[in-house]
């Protein structure tokens, strides 16, 4: 299929045109580079030796986006471009729901007219909010989320709903994502946050490089076997070939889907930090601090749904995710700066 992945110079997104092209796929890519550099897409080609068209631009830009569609024969849309920092969406919500919202509305309407009506969204955990039941199934109700990032993905699960309710010829996959953590084994693409990382993985590895000096673990006092907040941590490489799985699931016309990510494992910020040292060798101080405003004590999923559907399932363990953080940091100690 001809994929136009939305935001693929980013983090999942990057890893996922990798995994894409290494399956026969062609993709085209658009990104604002807003949380992203191009050397991410230059790395993707050097890793597959494959090349494909990249055009710099926002989804709220219709012509570009017309533009896109005009010159490719798109089949389907996998839509990761979006805002994701929750405490700045907290200070900047008009930002993230004008992003996320927008755009996804602006991407939709050009798809439609270009007669494109498949689409893989990028939803996360965070929609089931402090969750009904653990592991998490599909069937859990949506919860309240504490940040306006939360919502946009709440929000626009539920427009892309009533989108497929009004028109069956959509199909649509909403890709429910656990804890994405990990890089690909080459060490040439992974995670480049901007600033002081707000998610735990990024944080231990900047410290292991000597950026940071320490972790501060937010909260032990949470209802967890040792207090601190437990999460379904998955491999990136793992959820990207889910992806792949998905876009099999699209040219079977498969209607309206939602699945989890995630392992099924749960594992606290401790266990996290203890598996990081044994992976690597390298000891991570940290300081107990104030729980995070909003923070939930557990999260992991039940991801059966997706082994039965979809034939997918993680393949790497923490050990893995670990080792490969770490050597995607200690190799690119400044991101994709020179
Ligand atoms: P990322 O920031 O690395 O990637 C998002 C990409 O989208 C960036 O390259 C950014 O430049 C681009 N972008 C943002 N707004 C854009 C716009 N208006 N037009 C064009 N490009 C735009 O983030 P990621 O971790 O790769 O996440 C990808 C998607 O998955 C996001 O939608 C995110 O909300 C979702 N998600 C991420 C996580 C996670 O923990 N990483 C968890 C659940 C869901
Ligand atoms: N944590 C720390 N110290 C840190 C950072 C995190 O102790 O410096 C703890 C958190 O309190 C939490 C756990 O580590 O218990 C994981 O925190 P992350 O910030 O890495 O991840 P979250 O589960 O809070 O949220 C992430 C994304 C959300 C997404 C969610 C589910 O930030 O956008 O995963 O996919 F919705």
């Amino acid at each position: 299929m001809k994929v136009l992945v939305t935001g693929g110079a980013g983090f999942i997104g990057s890893h996922t045109c990798v995994e894409l092209l290494e399956n026969g796929h062609e993709v085209v890519v658009v990104d604002n580079l807003s949380n992203s550099s191009e050397k991410s897409l230059e790395r993707v080609k050097e890793l597959t030796g494959k090349d494909f068209a990249f055009y710099k631009g926002d989804i709220l830009d219709d012509e570009l986006l017309n533009k896109i569609f005009k010159e490719n024969d798109i089949d389907c849309c996998i839509h990761f471009a979006g805002l994701k920092a929750v405490g700045e969406s907290v200070a900047k919500p008009w930002e993230y729901y004008n992003n996320n919202i927008s755009g996804t509305l602006n991407l939709v309407k050009v798809m439609k007219e270009n007669g494109c009506k498949n689409i893989i969204f990028s939803s996360s955990a965070t929609v089931y909010g402090d969750p009904q039941e653990i592991p998490i199934t599909e069937n859990c109700p949506k919860g309240q989320c504490t940040n306006p990032y939360g919502w946009t993905k709440s929000m626009l699960e539920q427009i892309l709903m009533d989108i497929y309710n009004s028109d069956k010829e959509w199909n649509i996959i909403l890709l429910r994502y656990f804890n994405p953590i990990g890089a690909h084994k080459s060490g040439r693409i992974g995670e480049n946050p901007n600033g002081i990382p707000n998610n735990l993985m990024p944080y231990i590895t900047q410290v292991a490089v000597g950026k940071l000096e320490k972790l501060g673990v937010f909260g032990n006092d949470y209802d967890t076997p040792d207090g601190t907040g437990v999460r379904d941590y998955i491999h990136v490489v793992d959820l990207a070939k889910g992806h792949v799985k998905a876009l099999k699931k699209i040219e079977e016309n498969a209607g309206l889907n939602i699945y989890n990510l995630g392992t099924g494992q749960g594992y606290s910020v401790l266990d996290i930090v203890k598996n990081f040292e044994e992976a690597t060798g390298v000891k991570i101080p940290y300081v107990i601090k104030e729980r995070r405003p909003g923070d939930i004590a557990t999260s992991y999923c039940n991801p059966d749904k997706a082994y039965k559907e979809l034939g997918w399932k993680a393949e790497n363990g923490i050990k893995e995710m670990c080792a490969d953080s770490w050597n995607w940091q200690k190799n690119n100690p400044k991101g994709y700066e020179e």
